[in-house]
């Protein structure tokens, strides 16, 4: 398709604003008169406070009001049915409601003054006191196994699917078969941007409020809601989020103590956490998983099972399609499925970059290259002999599925043909190297949304959706998508997101955004097409009116004849003759569900990887990474290839780095701080990081045939690297991350 934006690889629209300081971020808007909170955290897991002594703080002069549980009761109403957008079942956490401690780090008091500093000092001298629970904390999964429940047999919830077949008999029958365990403890988001709420405060319990957040109206259906008031008076803003990967899917507890505190105070007041306090609200949940396969001799799988067990808090069920995978993306006829969770004291899990399939397909991808081992066979040839065109978990055919070619290409460019299968035979010197590589899956969803198209005169387009941009390249995607439909040079074409005042848009999460808010603009923008066209009819603009839509040809501001280009208008001389100051439309995207439905809708990935083992320090580098992706249409081969990188950046730093180690007689995460969680610097990085995009289309996922990329590329990469490991060693660690401890 001949297209002068739309897949061309297009620079960030909001690029020189992010890198100049100008772009805004929810903890960096003044106003006068902010006062500023500070959160004191709670230092026992589980227990309740016997004493809050607040007069130090308040002594001090400058100090404004310290909220505890003792003066805030009543304020909010906080329903204990209250749900948010992305709450799982359960009842969320109530922060100051009463003087229980649920969690470590659990938010006990807000600290407001008129400086940071000097409310910061003021926390310092809160002093409280706490009675311990009599019961033990219970903080470590592998600990309470023997607690473990299925969360789907109440009414809500995460449901598992169904077995198919006979997985026992199968599995016993088959000549090939092995159980395998693979763990890995919890992860924190860590965006740079730290959660932040700036709520300022007009007369009448007005707000208008600047939070970090995934949903502006996620944000504002929960203020709104907690504290009674009509949406009308609440406004949010989030024009730019410093990264979120999930973290800002649920409103968190900054938002509502700033909240209170403004409506108390009746002046504004801004919240903001500090990176220890970031390990305080969700985190990628701790999980056991136990895989069984079966297969022939030639490799052909009999039968498998995936079981996992994951964590929950003691107030809300939070689960993930973990186990799912395994029967989705392999031809298996006998599969069986377990889905179990413990609850434990600490805060309830949240949404990380490709909840469940990050987890579940480390499991399954690390099995199927164990039993590529055992049979002898190469990795990628096992894989398509089981490979599927179809869920059968659904049963239904994928909508489109060109792993085949990701396959192949990954290969190829990472030269997988001279792979030695026999482990410790690839070596440099005192370096082992090892190859491996796995597959991932992700949704392609598409979610209702809607969009505003607004042209002016002057021929500048706005368009807007209160969606978000979390780093993910919102803004510039759906500016070309704009300037592409309608016709526009790219300058003349804004796009407005993070504002609750704009047409409704979901969560930006799930990688729906693109599909979902780019469909939405894309309608509304042929919308201002169609209008375009009535006008050269109304105007009797001879040359061009009622000439049919198909020849014309609408770019670079003007409406030309296809068959003599010579003969054109500028839309901006159009209106001016129409006497039309302006053109606009609100559009809504909906899913075809007719032609959605009869098929199950994904994106996949291939990922080869090249690691070098040092054999006498157990220290693990990767060298070399290509990951192909098929993912529908590429709307900007830039902002995609960067949404993989990212994904896989955070893979290798899964594989071989973080991990939140918490302490099972504290119930606190230790390592609470960027010194001491690991995750990636630039020179763990190969310069050697690759990203192919297959061909794929797919006209069936939606109209414009994009998949969306934010979570597919971390999905296969730590499973890849563990392979890989594998394969340079001959050993194969079971743990994630995979530190050098493990390997010597
Ligand atoms: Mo993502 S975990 O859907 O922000």
């Amino acid at each position: 398709m001949n297209t002068q934006y739309i897949g061309k690889p297009t620079s960030r629209v909001d690029g020189r604003a992010k890198v100049t300081g100008q772009a805004k971020y929810a903890g960096e808007f003044q106003v006068p008169g902010l006062a500023y909170g500070v959160v004191v955290s709670s230092t026992i897991a589980k227990g309740k406070i016997t004493t809050i002594d607040t007069s130090k703080a308040l002594a001090l002069e400058g100090v404004i009001q310290v909220f505890t549980h003792e003066n805030v009761s009543g304020l909010a109403w906080f329903d204990k049915s209250y749900k948010d957008q992305d709450s799982p079942p359960g009842s969320p956490f109530r922060p100051l409601h009463n003087s229980e401690i649920k969690f470590s780090q659990q938010p006990i008091a807000l600290v407001v003054a008129e400086s940071f500093e000097l409310a910061r000092y003021a926390a310092s001298l809160v002093h409280v006191e706490y009675e311990h629970s009599e019961k033990p904390i219970e903080a470590e999964l592998r600990a309470h196994l023997d607690k473990a429940f299925d969360p789907g047999k109440g009414k809500q919830g995460y449901k598992k699917p169904k077995n198919r077949g006979n997985f026992a008999k199968e599995f016993a029958k088959a000549p090939i078969h092995f159980n395998s365990e693979y763990y890995h403890g919890a992860e924190h988001h860590n965006p740079m941007e730290m959660h932040a709420s700036t709520v300022i405060y007009d007369e009448d319990d007005h707000l208008t409020i600047y939070d970090k957040t995934q949903g502006v109206f996620n944000s504002q259906s929960y203020v709104a809601g907690i504290f009674g008031l009509s949406k009308k008076r609440v406004r949010i803003l989030s024009p730019f989020v410093g990264g979120a990967f999930g973290s800002g899917l649920r409103p968190q507890y900054q938002l509502f103590m700033a909240v209170l505190a403004a409506l108390e105070l009746k002046r504004s007041v801004r919240v903001t956490l500090t990176r220890q306090q970031m390990f305080s609200f969700g985190h990628r949940p701790a999980t056991l998983q136990k895989m069984s396969l079966a297969a022939t001799e030639d490799g052909t799988l009999q039968a498998m099972r995936h079981e996992a067990i994951s964590e929950t808090s003691r107030f809300e069920n939070y689960t993930e399609t973990i186990v799912d995978w395994s029967g989705a993306m392999y031809k298996c006829d006998n599969v069986a499925y377990d889905y179990q969770l413990v609850k434990l004291d600490a805060y309830t899990p949240l949404d990380m970059r490709a909840p469940g399939a990050a987890t579940g397909v480390y499991a399954i991808e690390c099995a199927m290259d164990e039993l590529a081992h055992k049979l002898n066979m190469d990795p990628v040839a096992l894989r398509l002999k089981n490979y599927t065109e179809e869920d059968a978990n659904k049963g239904k055919p994928y909508s489109s599925k060109e792993l085949k070619a990701c396959f192949q290409q990954g290969a190829d460019r990472f030269g997988w043909s001279q792979r030695n299968p026999e482990p410790r035979s690839m070596r440099d010197g005192s370096t082992l190297i090892g190859w491996g590589m796995a597959t991932g899956m992700w949704d392609s969803m598409f979610v209702p949304c809607r969009a505003k198209a607004f042209l002016s005169a002057d021929g500048k387009l706005t368009v807007s959706s209160g969606t978000s941009d979390i780093g993910t390249g919102t803004y510039t995607i759906m500016t070309q998508i704009a300037a592409e439909t309608v016709g526009l040079p790219i300058e003349q074409v804004t796009f407005k997101l993070g504002d609750s005042s704009l047409p409704l848009a979901y969560l930006e999460g799930g990688s729906a955004t693109a599909a979902s808010v780019g469909n939405a603009v894309r309608i509304a923008c042929e919308n201002i097409r169609e209008k375009l066209i009535r006008l050269l009819s109304k105007t009797s603009y001879a040359p061009l009116a009622d000439v049919p839509a198909e020849e014309l040809v609408f770019g670079s501001g003007k409406i030309q004849l296809k068959s003599d280009p010579q003969i054109s208008i500028s839309m901006s001389d159009l209106m001016k003759l129409a006497g039309e100051n302006y053109l606009e439309d609100t559009a809504t995207a909906i899913p075809n569900m007719i032609k959605q439905m009869p098929y199950a809708r994904n994106v996949h990935s291939a990922v080869f990887v090249e690691v070098r083992v040092d054999e006498d320090f157990g220290t693990v580098r990767v060298s070399r990474m290509v990951s192909a992706i098929a993912g529908g249409r590429i709307l900007n081969p830039k902002t995609a290839r960067s949404q993989i990188l990212g994904g896989m950046v955070w893979g290798l730093s899964k594989a071989l780095e973080e991990t939140s180690e918490v302490d099972a007689n504290f119930g606190r995460f230790m390592n609470h701080n960027y010194a001491e969680y690991h995750i990636p610097v630039n020179a763990d990085i190969p310069e050697e990081f690759e990203v192919i995009f297959v061909e794929e289309h797919d006209d069936i996922v939606n109209p414009m045939g994009t998949k969306g990329l934010g979570e597919i590329g971390v999905v296969g990469v730590a499973p890849a690297i563990a392979n890989a490991v594998f394969h340079a060693t001959g050993k194969r660690v079971h743990v994630l991350p995979i530190t050098l401890d493990k390997l010597i």
